[in-house]
């Protein structure tokens, strides 16, 4: 078995997890996950860095030994994890007593090996970031270009680790190996920090007349490590380094998870601390970018901060994590709102998917009496789909092994809407009229194999749903037995005879009014009320109540079939797919303006819930929308193709 090992970084106990925290371990969550499907061996790490400074002062600010505070704020970071449905395998704290020996046993080696030394060092520290700044680093003002604070200048005697000495080799290893450190713009910035050649050594203690909350140094005991170096050490330690069995299991496969913030502890310090440590480099550091919320990055002060757990409850765990994989681009900056999530949910999970599997569930019932049919001889549009199908499934998961999960769902929703699109051009609803039960079945099986495809490779970004849609189509899942990569080419795995189940809604659209914030809610009543009072009367004959026109259903919707009616010049029969079971059947007065073959594949606009009623003998089942114009008849539409069942609002 492959080995694959992923890590989050360990974040600072010294505030709650907000949404940073909580999107970068989801997205290793993911891709852990289709390692798993893979039949990869994984071992997938988060955790938290518990000392330093930092963590000192929030205890102290809290009235808490370091060591309550930790406890205390490490417990929220730890079960979160269920909530945001992370499968870590396991959860690393900087107190733990084998990670403090390891990190005392890579300090004396290299020690040993005299990369570490003693000297007095000046410096422009900035309590927030945990480290010195050169002059150079500072802004103009000599601020800390990441606190805008001005640091503390210390001079005191430390011990140093020779990290200029493998400042060369870094190069050239990144340099030879271009996946490295990815994406590129990330692998630029750093081979130009390298080239610069400013890398100087990196104090890697603090003296215990200024901080104790540490871990002592073996060779040393006036003195406690320095955080990163401590911390960074998490990665091999919770290994068992050097002599355990995991670390021989695991660190062939390592990679990290990082955000752009700390780039440089992990692309410079670390594989530096590696090479002096005689370790093998990491295979990838992954570096994404930051969710910034109205284009300003979040943060307790400004009262920006996005609550993971909030967005669970409000809008469901695979509602959240589709919106947070599907809408950054990996290694650029994202902004978050609550409107786009919900756009995205109702496009997408609302719309795309959950109709495609409720109205082919439901087919399935009403054509095959639930159980899936045997697939007859392929005509091209169905060896067209298996084709869309091969490539959605490959570039979905190439992409999503590599972090990319906005282009890797993007991917697989060209299939999803593929499928959609399918089902609109072989109509099965007219195939099981004319009764051809042998092309209905090959239509049939086709549609329930896709729809398989795209729930197993939805098992990492929403594992409980994608469950429930495999148990809709009859199928008991093991993802360790899943082997997604034979998926790209097979297309067939789903049994003949299998019971599909037909359920409620998967995915029931986010009504943007019932989710308004209360107070929101009542700042919007209050302006209403103002407003009100200071409006001009005005004539309200003929007016209608908001709430009335609310009840209205406007839908798009794609004609699939237009035929006379007989005995009435005036009307056509129309069948309109607005991604239900089957298609709407209205009875529209057009026929003077429409002949019945340039109406089809039309996009309409129609009121979709106006109560059947039946005119000469058909039922007509909601309102196509049109305006007269002279002696022509326009129907309204909107002004590019949307999915079929979009709703008018
Ligand atoms: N303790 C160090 C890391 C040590 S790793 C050996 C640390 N902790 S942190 O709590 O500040 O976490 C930083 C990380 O949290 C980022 O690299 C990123 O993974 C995540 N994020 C924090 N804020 C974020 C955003 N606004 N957006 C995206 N991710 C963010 O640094």
């Amino acid at each position: 078995m492959r080995p694959f090992f992923l890590s989050t970084p360990i974040y600072y106990v010294n505030a709650k997890p907000h949404l940073g925290h909580a999107y970068t371990t989801i997205l290793a969550d993911c891709v852990a996950r289709f390692h798993r499907l893979r039949g990869d061996n994984v071992f997938f790490l988060t955790g938290v860095d518990e000392h330093g400074d930092k963590i000192v002062q929030a205890a102290e600010k809290a009235g808490q030994t370091p060591k309550e505070y930790c406890d205390a704020i490490s417990t929220l970071f730890q079960d979160l994890l269920p909530t945001l449905g992370v499968s870590n395998d396991h959860f690393v704290r900087t107190t733990d007593e084998q990670h403090k020996a390891i990190v005392q046993k890579a300090l004396q080696k290299v020690y040993d090996k005299g990369d570490i030394y003693f000297g007095e060092y000046g410096g422009h520290y900035c309590f927030g970031c945990e480290r010195f700044y050169t002059e150079k680093e500072l802004t103009e003002d000599g601020l800390c270009p990441d606190h805008l604070v001005k640091p503390e200048y210390i001079a005191e005697k430390n011990y140093f680790f020779r990290m200029s000495k493998y400042q060369n080799g870094l190069l050239e290893h990144i340099r030879n190996n271009p996946d490295f450190i990815r994406p590129e713009r990330y692998r630029n910035e750093v081979i130009s920090l390298l080239e610069s050649g400013a890398l100087d050594d990196l104090c890697i203690s603090r003296p215990k007349s200024r901080l104790t909350w540490g871990v002592e140094l073996p060779f040393d005991e006036n003195f406690v490590t320095y955080v990163w170096f401590d911390a960074l050490m998490n990665y091999i330690s919770v290994l068992e380094w050097p002599e355990g069995q995991a670390f021989s299991d695991y660190w062939p496969g390592a990679q990290h998870l990082v955000a752009k913030d700390i780039l440089k502890p992990h692309a410079v310090f670390w594989p530096t601390m590696l090479m002096a440590m005689d370790v093998p480099l990491y295979n990838h550091l992954n570096v994404h970018g930051y969710w910034l919320v109205r284009d300003t990055k979040m943060s307790k002060s400004i009262g920006n901060v996005i609550e993971p757990a909030d967005m669970v409850e409000r809008y469901g765990l695979a509602g959240f994590r589709y919106f947070l994989m599907r809408e950054m681009t990996f290694g650029q900056d994202s902004s978050f709102s609550e409107e786009a999530l919900i756009m995205r949910f109702n496009a997408d999970l609302a719309n795309d998917l959950g109709n495609l599997f409720n109205r082919s569930l439901a087919m399935t019932k009403k054509y095959f009496d639930g159980v899936v049919p045997q697939a007859g001889p392929l005509q091209d549009v169905d060896n067209e789909l298996i084709a869309l199908c091969r490539q959605s499934i490959e570039n979905c998961q190439r992409l999503c092994l590599r972090f990319q999960f906005a282009k890797g769902l993007e991917a697989l929703w060209e299939l999803v809407r593929g499928l959609n699109k399918y089902i609109d051009v072989t109509a099965p609803w007219a195939l099981a009229k004319a009764q051809d039960m042998e092309r209905l079945g090959t239509v049939m099986y086709t549609l329930l194999e896709g729809m398989r495809k795209v729930a197993v490779h939805l098992w990492p970004i929403m594992p409980e749903k994608s469950l429930t849609m495999l148990s809709l189509l009859g199928i008991t899942f093991d993802p360790i037995k899943a082997d997604i990569e034979s998926e790209i080419e097979s297309f067939g795995g789903l049994a003949v005879g299998t019971a599909i189940q037909p359920g409620g809604n998967l995915f029931p659209r986010i009504d943007v009014k019932k989710d308004e914030e209360p107070a929101a809610k009542q700042k919007k009543a209050e302006k209403k009320t103002k407003k009100a009072a200071s409006t001009p009367q005005v004539d309200t004959e003929g007016v209608v109540e908001f709430e009335d026109f609310a009840k209205l259903d406007f839908r798009v919707g794609t004609v699939v079939s237009a035929e006379p009616v007989k005995k009435a010049d005036k009307l056509l029969l129309v069948r309109i797919d607005i991604g239900e079971s089957e298609p709407r059947q209205v009875v529209a007065g057009i026929a003077e303006y429409w002949k019945p073959e340039a109406l089809v594949g039309k996009q309409v606009t129609m009121v979709a819930n106006l109560k059947p009623r039946k005119l000469r003998g058909e039922i007509s089942h909601g309102m196509i929308l049109a305006v007269k114009k002279e002696d022509d008849l326009m129907l309204l539409q909107p002004t590019g193709e949307v999915p079929n069942g979009s709703r008018v609002s």
